[in-house]
């Protein structure tokens, strides 16, 4: 692999020993990989940080590279800690296991990383332009910075997104390449003249991950004008269903004006249609049960923005939740410093909605609670929550979330829409 003078020089220790060992892993890893040389990236975004995926190995390689002397060379952030950093007693984490997750977080913070812990590194200050490289990990993140900013990201493994940031280096392969950005697959959306409804955006998302598995979409007929979070919880579902990275909507994602772009003169593929029936059929396929008692609604995967949280509080209008229910809604300390200034928060609690800050409804010791059903508005968490919680799901549109968490049962029973 080609190296300029400055990478021979990390790779040589002259800027420590951390750096040194990053470059000999991003080396490794890139040679591996076919790649010709290493690219310079502007951030680093690392998944290696909650300790129910990382285990007690994970700790100990946050653990080396600090104490090697390791400090972050790129803004480099967290993705949700591994359980709620204010009240992690209150939500019934272990101990030992806290204990863990506060040596992660202790060897962050030496090594200088931004301590933002969230899924959308993207709505706190980490925000890539078009075309910018970057190192992240968090494979909804990631798909979002491609797909709806034009950034350019490979999904990192985890350990390469630390050594990325203390280098400022990643392989130059993958989606960092012109011609592994182009379209294979055309998605006609066949729904008429009509606008997909908030709750339908991570359900094509489910779709077209199970569908195209990593190939890259181009989504023609998509009406309206997605919100920031619409698209956010689309490509968080398409990136979980499916290894995607990079989705092509026509007239939304900035390499993708028109289809011909988005193919960039590579043969088209296969086609496929996404129809009514097929959004409807997917709906039923990312619940595991239509019926019974909710234990739990969870919402915030990804995190939720400022404006999700209102829309929860204005649901709720006042009302409590069922006594048998609990509500939470995942957030990162940004968005909850506003709902407090917004009053928001006050009203989620009284409503008996807790907050859950800086931490992930999947990767969190949530079945220390034994909850049997979780519900969701959340396409990723629908697709993991059976395997990760160990229990049922069901997914839902944030209405019929909050109609549900006040009654206590699932409310669109026998078909029943809301
Ligand atoms: Fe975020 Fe965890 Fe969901 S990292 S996208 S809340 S699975």
């Amino acid at each position: 692999m080609y190296l300029t003078d400055e990478e021979k020089a990390m790779l040589d220790g002259n800027e420590g020993e951390a750096v040194k060992l990053a470059m000999e892993i991003l080396v490794t890893a890139g040679e591996s990989l076919g790649a010709q040389r290493l690219i310079p990236v502007s951030s680093a975004h690392i998944v290696l940080a909650m300790y129910k995926s990382i285990y007690d190995a994970g700790v100990e390689v946050c653990e080396k590279f600090a104490a090697l002397g390791g400090k972050f060379k790129i803004p480099t952030t967290l993705d949700p800690c591994g359980m709620d950093t204010e009240n992690w007693e209150e939500f019934k984490t272990p101990h030992e296991y806290a204990s863990k997750q506060i040596r992660v977080m202790k060897a962050y913070k030496e090594m200088g990383a931004i301590p933002v812990w969230t899924c959308t590194p993207y709505f706190t200050g980490n925000l890539p332009r078009f075309g910018e490289h970057v190192a992240w990990t968090e494979s909804s993140a990631v798909a979002f910075i491609n797909s709806v900013l034009g950034a350019r990201s490979n999904r990192e493994t985890a350990v390469l997104d630390i050594c990325a940031g203390l280098t400022g280096r990643v392989p130059e392969h993958g989606l960092h390449l012109d011609e592994n950005r182009k379209g294979e697959v055309l998605i006609h959306l066949q729904l008429g003249n009509r606008a997909l409804a908030s709750w339908e955006y991570p359900v094509l998302g489910y779709y077209l991950g199970k569908t195209l598995g990593s190939q890259i979409g181009v989504v023609e007929g998509m009406k309206g004008h997605p919100s920031n979070d619409d698209l956010k919880a689309m490509m968080a579902a398409a990136a979980a269903s499916g290894s995607l990275a990079l989705i092509h909507i026509v007239g939304i994602t900035p390499e993708a004006p028109t289809t011909k772009i988005a193919f960039g003169g590579r043969p088209i593929s296969s086609e496929l249609e996404v129809t009514e029936d097929i959004l409807a059929k997917t709906r039923e396929e990312m619940c595991t049960k239509d019926t019974g008692n909710i234990d739990l609604v969870a919402v915030g995967c990804p995190h939720y923005s400022i404006g999700e949280i209102e829309r929860v509080v204005r649901l709720l209008h006042g009302r409590r939740i069922h006594p048998n229910t609990e509500f939470w809604v995942y957030t990162n300390k940004n968005t909850a410093v506003m709902a407090e200034r917004m009053g928001f928060r006050q009203a989620l609690k009284e409503s008996g909605v807790r907050l859950v800050l800086e931490t992930c409804m999947l990767i969190s010791p949530i079945e220390t609670w034994g909850f049997k059903t979780i519900m969701t508005d959340s396409g990723k968490c629908a697709y993991y929550a059976p395997m990760q919680c160990k229990a049922d799901v069901i997914f839902g549109s944030i209405e019929e979330c909050v109609e549900s968490a006040v009654s206590g049962r699932l409310l669109r029973e026998g078909g029943k829409r809301l």
